[in-house]
């Protein structure tokens, strides 16, 4: 008899035939859309759109601002999987389904990885609604999703390199756009620090992460990098500064953080993360 397959690749061949049996587009940008930027996903032209309740093996949202939904279709001329919503480590997902739906779309297709999220800032010089590309980050969720068994379908390493995970030429590449779109100045680079939550930080916490040099926080992405490099998808990972992480306010009071205040300040944001997200894909996807 043929070797079985492994019940990862199983799962996500399932999966992406479902997706193929609803949307025949074969899809090159994967863009997955944090917190309150769900609004993006309405520049997709010619959308097919799925909740994520009907996908097999998606599980139906949790968090509010998380709407949880998938539209495939064209961004820009450009055929992209655009994913409303992921699954978050907090929740309680086990690593294997929070990295699920990348692995899906490397499956249908995807070569390129745009993952986006809100996030705390922890450098002083971040403003409020500034956008950073990461260029590095710091795995503190105290888990790795690529831990357990390597299945070999999925044609990744056991050991992967990270020495450059965050694609260079693309931080270049949206720069340059972001300059051309006159927002220069509120677009950053740093280093990107993933904690598990779902709590915030608290002030000690928060000085810890300026000293091992984070710039800003969030609790979502970095399993998601790690899966797309492990398949060999190129990387960008954006972070919109929603607000200030705890203990860090320039006028010595303790600042307070909540959900609410990220779902506000994301409107401070999402109208540069679609313009840049507009003029970068195709250019991207011709790299
Ligand atoms: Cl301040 N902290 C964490 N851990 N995640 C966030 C955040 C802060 N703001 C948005 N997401």
């Amino acid at each position: 008899a043929a070797p079985a397959h492994s019940k990862v690749y199983q799962t996500i061949q399932e999966t992406v035939s479902y997706i193929q049996s609803r949307c025949s587009l074969q899809p090159q940008v994967v863009m997955v859309l944090g917190s309150g930027l769900g609004p993006i996903a309405d520049a997709v032209q010619d959308a097919t759109v799925i909740p994520y309740g009907d996908i097999p093996h998606f599980h139906a949202p949790g968090v509010q601002g998380h709407p949880g939904r998938l539209v495939m279709g064209h961004f820009n001329g450009v055929p992209a999987l655009v994913l409303q919503g992921r699954f978050h480590y907090y929740e309680g997902h086990p690593m294997e389904e929070v990295i699920f739906p990348i692995r899906v779309a490397r499956f249908l297709g995807c070569h390129t990885a745009i993952l986006t999220n809100a996030a705390g800032g922890i450098n002083h010089d971040f403003h409020l609604g500034d956008l950073m590309l990461i260029t590095d980050h710091l795995n503190l969720m105290t888990a790795n999703p690529l831990r357990g068994p390597n299945p070999p379908e999925l044609g990744g390493p056991r050991f992967l390199d990270l020495s450059e995970p965050y694609d260079r030429s693309f931080v270049q590449l949206l720069q340059r756009e972001a300059q051309q779109l006159g927002f220069e100045d509120a677009m950053r680079t740093g280093t990107y620090a993933a904690v598990s939550g779902p709590t915030y930080e608290t002030p000690a916490e928060t000085r810890m992460l300026r000293a091992i040099g984070a710039d800003a926080v969030g609790m979502s992405t970095v399993p998601e990098v790690i899966a797309a490099r492990h398949v060999g998808v190129r990387v960008v990972g954006i972070s919109c500064i929603t607000n200030l992480a705890c203990g860090i306010s320039h006028d010595g009071q303790v600042a307070k953080v909540s959900h609410e205040e990220v779902m506000e300040n994301i409107n401070l944001g999402v109208e540069k993360m679609r313009q840049l997200l507009l003029a970068a894909v195709p250019k991207m996807a011709a790299q």
